[in-house]
Order: C-alpha cells, then structure tokens, then sequence
C-alpha cells in the first residue's frame, strides 16, 4: 500500500542512493540490492514514510536507474527522484535542489541504513525544532581504537570516551544545509562535515544499531536476521 506523507509535515528527507556499493561486492548497485527480497532503498523510503513529520522525500538514485527507481517506490510513497553524482555530497546536492518549497528541517538519510527506526527520523527532526541547526545520532564507539603508521606500527592509543561512531539520518536547518553545500569544496562522506566547517555547532543525540549502514556483506547478512527477527 502506497503510504501518505504528512502535507502539513515540517521535514524534507534526501536519500543519496546513487553509490555503486564497491564493498558489498560485485552486483546492482547497493540501494537496489535485496534484502529479504526487496531492494535497501525500498525498506529504507518505507520508514522514512512511516515518520510523521516527513512532508517529502528526494532520493538521489544512479542515474542509469532513474525509471527503474522510480518504478520500484511509487508503490511505496510518493517520492521524488533525481539523478545523483560521482561522490555522495554530489549526489546529496541534486537531491537539496529538488526539495519542494515548505519544509523548514531537512534531513539527509542513506539509502544503505535500511532498517532505520521511524522514531530515530523524528528524534532528529524534533532536535532541529527545538532549536539546533545541526543534528546527528552517534554511537559511543566500542572498540579500542590504535592510531597506526603506514607500515601497520601502532602510534598509539587514542581515548574512546571522546569518540562517536556518527550515523544518519542527519539533520538540518534548511537554510543551513544549503550554505554549507553552496560552499562546499573538497568532498565529504557526511553533511554534518560539511556544517562543521561553516562554524555552526552540530548536536550529537543518540543513535540507534538499526541504522546500521550496510556496507560489507556480513551487514547484509546482519540484516537479514534483524528483519527475520521482526525489526
Ligand atoms: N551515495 C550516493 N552517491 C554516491 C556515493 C554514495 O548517493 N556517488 C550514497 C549510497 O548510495 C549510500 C550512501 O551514499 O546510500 C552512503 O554511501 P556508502 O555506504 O559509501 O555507499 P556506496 O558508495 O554505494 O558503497 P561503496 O563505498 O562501498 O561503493
Ligand atoms: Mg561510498
């Protein structure tokens, strides 16, 4: 059943979907692969559109894919979509250029965390609300982590306690994100990088392990059984 968004909704939501998923190995590329026989952009829009603040959603698919993607999700909600580029922040910036008018809070969500929890979307979105103009979910980061030279030496030892392991979906004051990708040079893998450098504080608010990204094929596997077990 093709969901609804909300038309008094205060949140647009660009979904970069354009990537070839090189470490997933050989295949479509990775928004489109399956996962329990759907493709990850499919589970992905699907919670998105189960959000209730969500007014519309941009995804930015592989260009080769347009009509294919376009196909696959108006099942599914009613979604724009556009062409994306060679690198994420490219494809992010095609998607920002198509929000239509209204939504003040843009968010920016990868198409490969597919089983993102609706709750986190709106989590995000009622950070930005509430007054920041940058919002992004972390995870406090569990392993130990060694700094290393180019020959595998370890350097060092760097204090965990100060690190997050930083997901999506990222959000934003719309007016923020736009001058941050008006500026934008050197490509980033996340948005909130991007508003880093303009100098505007970026707020971290609890992540979620469903929003894991896949990007390995044990994640996909990983998936698999999240969902199998009612995620
Ligand atoms: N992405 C995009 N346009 C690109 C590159 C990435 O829209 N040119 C999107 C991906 O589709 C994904 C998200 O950005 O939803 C996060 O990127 P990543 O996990 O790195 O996906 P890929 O780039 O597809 O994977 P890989 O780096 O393994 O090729
Ligand atoms: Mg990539």
């Amino acid at each position: 059943m093709t969901a609804q968004l909300n038309p008094r909704g205060d949140v647009a939501v660009l979904v970069p979907a354009a990537g070839a998923g090189v470490r997933l190995g050989p295949g479509r590329p990775k928004a489109l692969r399956l996962l329990a026989g759907e493709p990850l952009l499919v589970h992905a829009v699907r919670r998105l559109a189960a959000a209730g603040s969500v007014h519309s959603i941009v995804v930015a698919a592989p260009a080769a894919e347009l009509d294919a993607v376009r196909r696959l999700l108006a099942p599914v909600a009613p979604v724009t979509v556009v062409a994306g580029g060679a690198e994420r922040q490219a494809s992010v910036a095609a998607a920002l250029a198509a929000v239509p008018a209204g939504p003040d809070i843009v968010l920016v969500h990868d198409a490969a965390r597919a089983l993102t929890p609706p709750a986190l979307v709106e989590a995000v979105a009622a950070a930005v609300r509430a007054g920041d103009d940058a919002v992004i979910p972390v995870l406090p980061v569990v392993d130990t982590v060694k700094e290393v030279d180019a020959a595998e030496l370890v350097l060092g030892t760097v204090d965990r306690s100060a690190l997050r392991a930083v997901q999506t979906p990222q959000g934003f004051r719309r007016e923020v994100l736009t001058a941050a990708h008006a500026v934008a040079a050197d490509p980033l893998t996340d948005d909130a990088g991007l508003v880093e450098k303009l100098g505007v504080p970026v707020r971290c608010v609890p992540g979620s392990e469903y929003a894991l990204k896949v990007t390995r094929p044990f994640d996909l596997a990983l998936a698999e059984h999240l969902l199998a077990a009612g995620v």
